[in-house]
């Protein structure tokens, strides 16, 4: 399956989950390619800072063709998680139609409401050349027992797409890990950082009854 992880919003949490979604495969046994379709090449940089093996490969390629190239870079892998970037509108639309399924994260602020209207609209319009298509929203930095970690979903639900019920914590965790090259998994696999992930990741999967890529 291709995971596009996308919103043109910058910093709500791209990088962080397609790393993460990408090591929750990868621990699961699946052969996982993660693509950075990022120009600021964030997720490169990660696997850069990083001592020892690599997770799982992570190229670059930041190019509107990834739509074109996916079904050659990605033959082998049984999931490719696609790193997209803010802003670019050209790369986020060739990174739409590259993908099975689009996990757009949103934090809880209703700054990132509003600007979801961006990417669901560039979805919609991707989706006229995709038949099949499936976008969700994931809730990233959710504050526990907070109101607006509530209302969000409510907020989310004026758009036509689900929002996963599973969601991710503001934690050091995912910080921590990143600042050393690694995914959650490998600071504490059991940890609730990873717990959420490994959910998020199963939802995500399931959400599709799509056979997996090859
Ligand atoms: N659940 C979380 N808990 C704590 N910190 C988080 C969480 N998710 C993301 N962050 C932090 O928020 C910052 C932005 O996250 P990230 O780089 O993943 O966003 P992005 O959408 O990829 O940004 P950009 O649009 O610049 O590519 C990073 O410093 C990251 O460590
Ligand atoms: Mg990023």
């Amino acid at each position: 399956m291709i995971i596009g992880v996308l919103n043109q919003k910058g910093g709500v949490g791209k990088t962080t989950l397609a790393i993460n979604i990408a090591s929750s495969l990868s621990h699961g046994g699946a052969k996982v390619l993660l693509i950075d379709a990022d120009p600021q090449g964030s997720a490169l940089d990660w696997a850069a800072s990083r001592e020892g093996d690599p997770l799982f490969p992570v190229v670059g390629l930041p190019r509107a063709t990834i739509h074109r190239e996916i079904d050659g870079i990605g033959s082998g892998y049984d999931h490719v998680v696609i790193d997209g970037p803010p802003r670019v509108t050209d790369l986020a639309r060739s990174a739409i139609m590259a993908s099975d399924i689009v996990v757009i994260p949103v934090q809880p602020s209703p700054y990132d409401v509003w600007s979801a209207q961006e990417v669901v609209e560039l979805i919609e319009e991707a989706s006229v050349f995709k038949e099949k298509l499936f976008s969700v929203f994931a809730v990233n930095r959710k504050i526990a027992k907070t109101a607006i970690g509530r209302d969000v979903n409510e907020a989310l639900s004026k758009y036509p797409f689900p929002t996963l019920s599973a969601s991710v914590t503001q934690r050091v965790a995912f910080a921590e890990s990143a600042a050393a090259g690694q995914s959650v998994h490998e600071l504490d696999a059991t940890g609730p950082a990873a717990r959420e992930i490994d959910a998020l990741t199963a939802e995500i999967i399931n959400y599709t009854e799509m056979p997996t890529y090859e």
